[in-house]
């Protein structure tokens, strides 16, 4: 009889937290793939899918990406390291996105020009293309953690890493923007406790 995996989405949330330190391990592409065939299931602005992955797993990259990452040991101690970028040209997605769903038949053409035109109209604001980039690929960066949790793997966001180097260093287009590092392998050691604040001091009801 199959072994089902009986752990609950909220099980995979509570058991998920910041490792640091790594095991060598070098993590199967099947692993990889399925980690990242879940995290592109995250919902975004329009279906716009805002996120690019680069993933870094080369002793050689690794090693490019220590100091850009102000030497976390993680990222060299890890399986990968999974930068998160956002896409500020998301608007330009429309077309594929929407064209499917039109040969498909779950849209008319028109409603689909509409929409685009709209799309592309929002686009006009630099502030609403960085805020979307960073907005829907940080969703897409939480499933990838808890993905990796569900397949028994720790992980580490990291915010602290020099965005102009990093840039520069792997060569990122223009059109992304760096939002998160995320070290992903078999942990070494657990990671370090953490506290919550208490609910009633982060949710309030109704209205403030
Ligand atoms: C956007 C973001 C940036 C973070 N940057 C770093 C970082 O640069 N280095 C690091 O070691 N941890 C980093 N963390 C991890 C946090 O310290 C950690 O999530 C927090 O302390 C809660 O612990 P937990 O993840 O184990 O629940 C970051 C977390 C987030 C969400």
């Amino acid at each position: 009889m199959a072994i089902t995996n009986q752990k609950s989405a909220i099980d995979v949330m509570e058991e998920r937290h910041s490792v640091r330190k790594y095991k060598q391990y070098e993590m199967p592409q099947a692993d990889l793939d399925a980690i990242l065939q879940a995290t592109i299931t995250a919902p975004s602005s329009w279906n716009l899918q805002h996120w690019k992955f680069l993933v870094v797993q080369s002793e050689t990259q690794k090693q490019k990406l220590l100091p850009i990452g102000y030497n976390q040991q993680q990222i060299v101690d890890s399986s990968v390291t999974i930068a998160i970028l956002g896409d500020l040209e998301a608007n330009l997605n429309a077309e594929k996105v929407y064209g499917e769903v039109v040969n498909k038949g779950f849209m008319p053409p028109a409603v689909k020009d509409t929409l685009i035109g709209q799309i592309n109209a929002a686009y006009t604001s630099n502030q609403l293309a960085r805020d979307e980039a960073v907005m829907n690929s940080s969703l897409a960066a939480m499933q990838l953690m808890l993905a990796a949790k569900d397949k028994d793997y720790d992980s580490v966001p990291m915010g602290g890493f020099d965005r102009s180097a990093f840039i520069k260093e792997f060569n990122v287009p223009k059109r992304y923007i760096p939002v998160m590092l995320i070290s992903i392998g078999k942990a070494a050691v657990e990671a370090h406790g953490t506290l919550r604040l208490p609910l009633d001091e982060v949710v309030t009801y109704e209205t403030f």
